[in-house]
């Protein structure tokens, strides 16, 4: 274990010490493991959402492949995006195609998402490969889940290359999309209104191996303030 103390004397880099005194380790993010034994960003930011994409080549190889930096990015129209950190077949697929599916993983099913991020070439079919069934879309040819409770069809709007904060290329692409198309699986809804927690959801914590479930003793709720404009 590093000796805090002796470090940030050392390079000056970081410090145990804040406004406030003791009660936080403070450090630059590129000196992280001068600081940590791992890097802690992906666990702050987290737990996050599992896009779970379903792709298929223009020769009609289909794939399919967790990216948890990921998220819903907007609500009208509803796009969702994420970063493949490389240039993957994910990527190509939708850059070539202009499609995807987002499948949801429930917790039955998150052993087998966890197989389909095996780096297998491009001609190799995931779905095959951990043993999940497909499902047809419907407006595009991407396919989707059996086994997921939700599956969203998308429609590419963009891919592009993320920048750091000097403006130098990074080697990773982000792609985002339209939702065009929704399957619920029925006994997710009551009367109409989904329910989260049922669907038993999955998120990527930080760490090697972290994981967790949404259960109902997580929920809470909070009224928006009273002059909120609804967008
Ligand atoms: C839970 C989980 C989340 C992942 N998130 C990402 C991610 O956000 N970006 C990324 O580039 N790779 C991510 N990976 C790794 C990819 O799934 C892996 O590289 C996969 O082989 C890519 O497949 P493809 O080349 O068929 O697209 C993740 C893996 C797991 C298990």
């Amino acid at each position: 274990m590093i000796d805090m103390k002796q470090a940030s004397l050392d390079d000056g880099m970081m410090s145990t010490e804040h406004e406030g005194g003791e009660s936080f380790i403070s450090y630059e993010q590129s000196s992280v493991l001068q600081a940590l034994p791992f890097d802690p960003y992906a666990a702050i930011v987290g737990p996050r959402p599992i896009g779970w994409m379903g792709t298929q080549s223009k020769d009609g190889v289909a794939n399919l492949s967790p990216y948890s930096f990921f998220n819903a990015l907007n609500h009208n129209p509803p796009l969702l995006g994420f970063a493949s950190i490389g240039y993957k077949d994910t990527i190509r697929n939708i850059e070539e195609t202009g499609e995807f599916t987002w499948n949801l993983v429930s917790r039955e099913i998150a052993s087998q998402m966890n197989q389909t991020s095996v780096s297998a070439p491009p001609g190799v079919d995931e779905f095959k490969v951990v043993g999940l069934a497909k499902a047809p879309s419907r407006l595009i040819k991407a396919p989707r889940v059996a086994e997921s409770p939700v599956s969203l069809e998308c429609r590419l709007s963009q891919v592009f290359r993320l920048k750091d904060s000097q403006g130098k290329d990074l080697d990773t692409w982000f792609v985002y999309g339209e939702v065009v198309y929704v399957h619920i699986r029925k006994d997710l809804l009551d009367d109409g209104i989904y329910n989260t927690v049922r669907a038993r959801p999955v998120f990527r914590g930080g760490g090697l191996s972290d994981y967790f479930e949404l259960v109902e003793a997580c929920r809470f709720s909070m009224l928006k303030p009273e002059d909120y404009k609804h967008v």
